[in-house]
């Protein structure tokens, strides 16, 4: 293995249904790690592929009316066609029915059975066929499967068996000692529990179906699904063939991603068989959570599975992948549907970096005449946003090495933040109007630009279409150099006399109106940003006598307080008459906003509330404060704290 390379996994799937946004997840997470690393300089393997055989695909395929193999090949096209969309990089599929992975399962059991480590038995048991699992009596919840909690059949047949228990000291030894191996670590405590409550010997032969791939020693049984699946890994790479420089090369820096279903086969069961083949453990597994829908897990009789295609085609590939990882908490499950996906491209991607982009070229183009001037006049606010680059370089590389997805992706929008503030704060529309200013004014938009530049590369690894349309715009697609994680480690990668493009908006805003029967979505129009950017060049200073000094802000009252009932107000339809909490204090408080919130979805929620507004009668109503709210044309929000260690009565400065 050399020094830097990166060999990453995803599970390979089952080809008994179209895969859904859980599924796309995992391999979301795994494009990402693999774009991250070859980006910092590995040398990247990354593989995904399908797991074809079984009882359960067998079944599906007589269901189908199709010999298995026709029914599996259609959906693995519809798997490799989702992968296409997604923008997913990987190095190759592997199936579970190419002869390149079948002769490799064969050898590895031959040579396991050779030393002495398999041994002929029959078994009793229960077996869950969608899980392709075998149950012992005690394992049973219900009676039922405690996987998936459907019914298990009683299974009672000749088979091979892997003598796992006896591998089981060592394997909790290689957990002890590599406390990196299984992440995150509340995994890692139950599986050494799991252990340590002792190992069976593992079946691994079936004689009642016969999909499957044959036992080399005894063709009337197949191989359990398990062993032939996590092979994969390594038939892929050329295990015990005489093609074998991929494994040499790549193994074990392995990472494999999974979600929480099946940490157990990837970090007792392969662990063991590769320990007995005498092949080095993999070096990480790291088991993600469920990803959550209305009405809690997917399933087909819930109807609630969601299929990734449709949102891709709606929204496109990066936005789908930003929100997938933006949403999921660090190693727990996570709760998806539209309007989460539609607020995230509304806000971070629209809003933040989109008008990052927008406002910057606007700007180059209308004080610059569209050309990027070298910066002279550096001040001191320009090195906390460039210092604030490097430190969320930092950050980036650390929570990616802890499959941190949603804390990278945040640290990220901190830094696209400070960017934008940056802006507000050297208002370069007023630097504009002064001639003594102008090699400032450049200085600025030249630090604009740079930062969308270091972003961008950031955010290569989560969206890969946006580096080449930032490019373009930034006008720097010819200039490789400038495309580089090594180039942000300076400021200053684009070349002075750059000329920009200016383009399409980065993101469009969607808008979701609902609709009987469903909600319709469109795109906003786009002029609607333009004239907004329009406005910011051509806006004059904030006159004087506008301006408040910090004693006068300081008087008005601003406190956290939790509602604790809301109703409408009789014949008012824009009235709510809320009942809030400011600390030991109860109030009432008439706001405006019936026409955006159900009273419902309001109790509990903490708000800002203006706490030293003169009282004022509304509707007969006696309203003692004020809440706050963001509101954008049509649009409103109330103002909410963004950490839960806050408790009503706080002051908000
Ligand atoms: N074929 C086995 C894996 C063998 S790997 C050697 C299998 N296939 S599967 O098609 O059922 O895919 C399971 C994987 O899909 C999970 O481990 C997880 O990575 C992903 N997910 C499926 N549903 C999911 C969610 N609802 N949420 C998050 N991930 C989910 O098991």
């Amino acid at each position: 293995m050399g020094e830097k390379t990166f060999y990453v996994t995803t599970p390979i799937y089952y080809p008994s249904g179209k895969l859904h946004i859980g599924h796309a997840l995992t391999t979301t997470m795994a494009d990402t790690l693999a774009r991250y690393k070859r980006l910092r300089g590995y040398d990247v393997y990354f593989l995904t592929g399908s797991d074809e055989h079984g009882q359960k695909i067998q079944r599906k395929a007589q269901e189908a009316n199709l010999p298995p193999i026709k029914y599996v090949d259609q959906l693995v096209a519809s798997f490799k066609g989702l992968w296409q969309r997604l923008n997913i990089s990987n190095n190759d599929f592997i199936r579970t029915t190419e002869q390149r992975h079948k002769q490799v399962v064969q050898k590895l059991l031959q040579k396991i059975y050779d030393q002495g480590d398999i041994y002929k038995s029959s078994y009793e048991g229960w077996y869950c066929t969608p899980c392709e699992t075998f149950w012992t009596e005690r394992q049973l919840e219900d009676g039922n499967c405690p996987d998936c909690g459907r019914p298990v059949e009683l299974v009672k047949e000749e088979s091979y068996f892997f003598r796992m228990s006896k591998y089981a000291d060592r394997l909790l030894q290689y957990i002890k000692d590599n406390p990196e191996f299984i992440q995150p670590i509340s995994r890692r405590n139950e599986m050494i529990s799991f252990i340590e409550s002792g190992l069976e010997d593992l079946c691994i032969s079936r004689t009642t179906f016969d999909w499957g791939i044959p036992v080399p020693m005894d063709p009337k049984h197949v191989v359990y699904v398990w062993f032939d699946a996590l092979t994969n890994y390594i038939s892929a790479l050329g295990y015990g063939t005489e093609e074998d420089h991929l494994f040499h090369k790549y193994w074990p820096s392995a990472v494999h991603l999974v979600g929480k279903d099946i940490v157990r086969f990837h970090t007792v069961i392969w662990p063991i068989i590769l320990m007995a083949a005498g092949i080095d453990p993999p070096r990480q597994v790291f088991g993600h959570g469920w990803l959550l829908v209305d009405g809690g897990k997917m399933s087909k009789s819930k109807g609630n599975v969601i299929d990734p295609i449709g949102l891709i085609e709606r929204y496109g590939a990066d936005a789908f992948r930003y929100s997938l990882l933006r949403e999921m908490p660090y190693g727990a499950d996570g709760y998806y549907n539209e309007e989460v996906l539609v607020n995230r491209l509304n806000t971070d991607l629209a809003n933040d970096f989109g008008n990052l982009l927008s406002r910057t070229t606007a700007m180059i183009k209308k004080f610059n005449g569209g050309e990027i001037i070298a910066p002279t006049e550096q001040e001191e606010i320009d090195n906390e946003l460039i210092n604030m680059s490097k430190e969320t370089q930092e950050q980036l590389d650390s929570a990616l090495n802890n499959f941190e997805f949603s804390r990278a992706l945040a640290s990220i929008w901190r830094f696209i933040n400070r960017a934008n503030k940056y802006i507000e704060e050297t208002a370069p529309w007023t630097l504009a109007k002064d001639t003594n200013k102008k090699a400032r004014l450049q200085t600025v938009l030249y630090n604009m630009a740079e930062s969308i530049r270091h972003a961008t590369i950031m955010v290569s690894p989560f969206m890969p279409g946006v580096p080449v349309r930032v490019w373009e715009q930034l006008g720097i697609t010819d200039v490789p150099s400038a495309h580089t994680w090594e180039s942000i480690a300076e400021w200053g990668g684009i070349p002075a006399g750059t000329k920009i493009n200016r383009g399409s908006p980065l993101f469009p805003r969607i808008d979701i109106k609902e609709q009987e029967g469903g909600s319709q979505v469109t795109e906003t129009k786009n002029n609607k940003t333009d004239a907004k950017h329009e406005n910011e060049i051509n806006k004059e200073q904030i006159s004087k006598e506008e301006q408040i000094s910090i004693e006068e802000f300081s008087r008005i009252r601003l406190r956290l307080a939790k509602v604790l009932s809301a109703e409408k107000v009789a014949n008012a339809d824009k009235l709510l008459k809320l009942e809030v909490k400011i600390g030991d204090e109860k109030r009432t408080i008439v706001a405006g906003i019936a026409q955006h919130y159900q009273p419902e979805e309001l109790i509990g929620k903490k708000v800002v509330v203006v706490a030293n507004l003169k009282p004022a009668k509304l509707r007969g109503i006696v309203s003692e404060g004020m809440i706050l709210a963001a509101v954008d044309g049509g649009s409103l929000s109330l103002i909410s704290p963004e950490r839960d260690n806050v408790n009503d009565g706080a002051t908000v400065r």
